[in-house]
């Protein structure tokens, strides 16, 4: 059974040209002029691009006394809707649970995806079992991206010296580390004083974490990354503070990437002065949005190649969820969901705008997220040999985001109302035809995981301290005796 992608053109991220694209048993088989397939699809006046790739989702995530809403059916079915067509999420040991346990659950979950998918390791407490079962997972499981969460104190956080610890480990294994960058110590404080001052509703969840504790941390991440010689990820980086810090170490050599999210991009700090208590409440996250200048950082970024990746963090959680934190703010689920909406997002305010080139466009939600993720040319190509996960995108074709037609199974969309134009035509997940025409024809199950291999020595971090400080003892003539 085979396919053909006629008269489109090819986007990548190096180049744009007009070729057919010849697809069999799940896989590019040729691309040229005039290739013939079973079935065709027709693609005039749109772009062939690799399906993205959204490198951070948390699906039925166990989280703050609830589960994310999303699960790896209604996600994944969300993402190849917006063109995207693998999803990296989150194995999350709860406290004393091992790794491959955990891994263990996230492999059940996933058993329903739709689209091909692979798994972060979280590190949410440090030890021995910690540690040897680190090596299993990069050499046996295929997963060499392990995330130290910052923040969320006395639940995920993890202390500096355990993400030390950790992160030489992952220096040794080819791995690398991703960390989610806010001073969980000074958001504890700052939370519990505003909650002392009556400051309840969801508005003071912004308050507690202003852009200081996310360039503090995102600071303190480099500079030990640096001393482990590991490279590292900042997942969602939302502000200048952050950007500034990244771009300051990738400037000095090091091996350092930022991910913005769609969200941050795209929507601002006065979502939680809206006097709806459930507007505001559904737009709580961590690190919260901010306002124009930060946002404007972050496009910056993308543009200068300072930032590299553009996810969604997809932690959906519905209404009834995020009201467990009526009266008290620091019980609403943090999360928002955007899998559906990365791409045609994207597209509309940052192709459309002039932004960002298609093929900057096509870099930045799939290419290099393959590359650092060590999944490329498999995915984020379109290359002979390569998975033919595609989206051929119609530049035309406009829409108005609502919840009422979305494929997420929360009841509200965070990005409600805004009109896109740039939306897939027909999404291809290893060849088979998942959104057509707009129709879901989506096979729950069909997607597989991605085993990804540890860097190589050319992919790993130089440490601008172990390598030219290492320690040695001085050779003294005269040793005072002590005590005397
Ligand atoms: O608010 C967020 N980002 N929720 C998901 C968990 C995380 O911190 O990534
Ligand atoms: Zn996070
Ligand atoms: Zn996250
Ligand atoms: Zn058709």
């Amino acid at each position: 059974m085979s396919t053909v992608i006629r008269n489109g053109t090819i986007v990548t991220a190096d180049l744009s040209y007009k070729a057919d694209v010849l697809v069999e048993n799940g896989v590019i088989a040729e691309i040229g002029k005039g290739p013939a397939g079973d079935t065709e699809l027709d693609a005039t006046g749109c772009f062939v691009m690799p399906g993205g790739i959204d490198p951070h989702t948390h699906l039925e995530m166990p989280f703050m006394g609830t589960y994310s809403t999303d699960d790896f059916e209604s996600g994944t079915r969300a993402a190849l809707a917006g063109g995207t067509t693998m999803v990296v999420d989150f194995a999350l040991p709860s406290p004393d649970q091992g790794l491959l346990d955990a891994l263990q659950m996230w492999d059940n979950k996933s058993t329903r995806a739709n689209c091909d998918y692979s798994f972060h390791m979280a590190i949410t407490w440090w030890g021995e079992r910690v540690f040897n079962e680190m090596e299993t997972v990069v050499r046996e499981r295929g997963i060499n991206t392990f995330k130290h969460f910052m923040a969320y104190k006395g639940a995920l956080m993890v202390n500096d010296d355990e993400m030390y610890a950790s992160f030489q480990r992952l220096a040794e294994l080819g791995g690398i580390a991703l960390v989610h960058a806010e001073n969980g110590d000074v958001v504890a404080e700052l939370s519990a004083k505003l909650l002392a001052e009556g400051n309840t509703g969801p508005e003071a969840h912004a308050y507690s974490r202003p852009p200081q504790v996310e360039g503090e941390a995102t600071n303190r991440a480099i500079m030990i990354a640096d001393m482990a010689g590991v490279p590292l990820y900042v997942v969602h980086t939302s502000c200048e503070e952050s950007h500034e810090a990244i771009r300051r170490a990738r400037m000095q050599g090091k091996r350092v990437w930022g991910e913005p999210l769609i969200q941050h991009l795209t929507l601002d700090e006065s979502e939680y002065l809206n006097p709806d208590w459930d507007h505001a409440a559904r737009r709580v996250m961590s690190p919260p949005f901010r306002n124009k200048k930060h946002q404007d950082s972050l496009w910056a970024g993308l543009q200068s190649g300072s930032l590299s990746v553009v996810a969604t963090d997809h932690c959906a959680f519905t209404t009834d969820q995020k009201r467990y934190g009526v009266g008290d703010f620091t019980k609403i689920p943090n999360g928002t969901g955007g899998l559906e909406d990365r791409m045609p997002m994207l597209w509309s305010q940052g192709v459309n705008t002039g932004r960002l080139t298609p093929n900057e466009f096509v870099a930045v939600t799939s290419t290099n997220i393959a590359k650092i993720l060590n999944c490329y040319p498999k995915k984020g190509a379109v290359l002979v040999g390569a998975d033919a996960d595609l989206v051929v995108w119609d530049p035309e074709k406009e829409k108005t985001i609502s919840a009422a037609t979305q494929q997420s199974a929360i009841d509200y969309n965070v990005f409600e109302g805004q009109k896109v134009k740039g939306l897939p035509r027909f999404t291809l997940t290893r060849g088979h035809v998942a959104v057509h025409d707009g129709e879901m024809r989506t096979q729950e199950g069909h997607g597989k995981f991605v085993a990804r291999d540890a860097n190589g020595p050319v992919n790993r971090a130089l440490s601008s301290w172990k390598e030219l400080t290492a320690p040695r003892p001085v050779q003294r003539s005269g040793i005072p005796a002590t005590g005397v």
